[in-house]
């Protein structure tokens, strides 16, 4: 055997940084790393887990979300999971800022990946919606638009208050994401891209996204695409759910829409997305969309499936391929039986720690 092969055949570790965070971040992070860990008894491949107890709890006895260093501390890493970030105690700016947000934008986490689909056996709010009808995939930008972060405070604690938030666009950052969406559109197989901005009102930056978007387009002569108003979108969201493939919209307005498109499939409880770093030298970060859901937190009810489809996308980008597909197949076999546990944003009654223990026995 040759030294090559022999190194081609060592079982590789691979090593993971987990930061469960606030509220029910640590209830569904815990679930998760349990489903990846039950997806990999029978690869080669290991994951190391390290669990970071940074969030608020933290802020609340070191005064910062995470020690001045975190940044560096994560850089080393093949991969970020991450629970949820904000607590009702503090402004969320605040939190996020002291984070989340900095992590995205430290690793250049230029792509935001969050699928939209229905699965058999769940409902959708909408009528007769046949399972897998809806079925998008919407590409966030995540580094700039508008939470670039670029702005300030002045006259604070006056009648003359005055706050000054401006927006980010610039064409090497409107070109990746959309070049991202056009070349995942090949992949499927309806091969459409629609691209969601205002430009009508936006007359700078979102102008500069419809141009690239028209530019690039003329690249995929093979992509059917659209290009909508905001507003107009969110009501085709609801009208025409089905006829949306890949979507391709700015920070904002990803974020709004994942919120529209994951209630669409059923629930926020199954919505993942991937922060997808522009270079493998850096970690990208997985993560369910919903937040730390205060409401919830603490009753053991909060639906773990998010965290881990969001663990999935962790392991198909760390190309753990057959372990990645083990977990989408029970999480779709568990959603198919009305038999088996479910939360109930879903309609059951079932505990996180319940539908965590199913997917982990299906993945088996
Ligand atoms: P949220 O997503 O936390 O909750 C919205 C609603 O969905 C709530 O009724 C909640 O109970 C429900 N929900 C969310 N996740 C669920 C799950 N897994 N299972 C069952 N039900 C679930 O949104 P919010 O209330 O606007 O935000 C709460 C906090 O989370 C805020 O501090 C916000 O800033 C933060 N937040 C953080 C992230 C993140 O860290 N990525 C994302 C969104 C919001
Ligand atoms: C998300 C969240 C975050 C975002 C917040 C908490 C800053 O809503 O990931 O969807 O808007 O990016
Ligand atoms: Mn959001």
């Amino acid at each position: 055997m040759s030294f090559s092969q022999s190194q081609a055949e060592m079982p590789s570790t691979k090593r993971v940084a987990v930061i469960g965070g606030d509220g029910i971040g640590p209830e569904v992070t815990t679930q998760a790393v349990r489903a990846a860990d039950a997806a990999l008894v029978n690869c080669e491949q290991r994951i190391e887990w390290e669990w970071f107890p940074w969030g608020t709890d933290y802020l609340f006895e070191h005064g910062s979300m995470a020690p001045a260093d975190f940044l560096d501390q994560l850089g080393d890493f093949d991969a970020i999971l991450l629970g949820a970030v904000g607590h009702p105690r503090v402004q969320d700016h605040i939190t996020l800022n002291g984070l989340l947000l900095p992590i995205r934008r430290r690793f250049d986490q230029c792509v935001c990946l969050r699928p939209a689909y229905l699965y058999e056996g769940v409902e959708s709010p909408l009528r007769n919606k046949t399972p897998g009808s809806i079925d998008m995939l919407v590409f966030r930008e995540n580094t700039e638009g508008e939470y670039a972060n670029v702005g300030g405070r002045v006259y604070q604690h006056s009648d003359h208050d005055i706050a000054i938030q401006t927006s980010v666009f610039t064409r090497r950052g409107c070109e990746r994401i959309i070049r991202a969406a056009f070349e995942q559109a090949l992949n499927r197989p309806r091969k459409r891209v629609a691209s969601i901005t205002k430009s009508n009102a936006q007359g700078y930056g979102m102008v500069l996204w419809d141009e690239v978007f028209a530019g690039i387009a003329q690249d995929y002569p093979q992509i059917e695409t659209e290009s909508l108003l905001v507003d107009r979108a969110v009501m085709e969201f609801v009208r025409r759910p089905e006829s949306f493939d890949v979507v391709v919209a700015s920070n904002l307005f990803g974020d709004i829409l994942t919120d529209l498109s994951a209630i669409l499939v059923g629930s926020m409880g199954l919505a993942a997305s991937a922060n997808l770093a522009s270079n493998r030298c850096h970690p990208s970060l997985f993560e369910p969309v919903h937040g730390s859901a205060p409401d919830i937190t603490g009753k053991g009810i909060a639906n773990p499936l998010a965290a881990i489809l969001s663990a999935a996308m962790m392991l198909d980008h760390l190309e753990l391929i057959s372990a990645a597909a083990s977990i989408r197949g029970a999480v779709s076999s568990l959603l198919r039986s009305p038999d088996r546990p479910r939360t109930p944003d879903l309609g059951g009654t079932g505990t996180t720690d319940e539908v965590g223990s199913a997917v982990c026995a299906l993945i088996k």
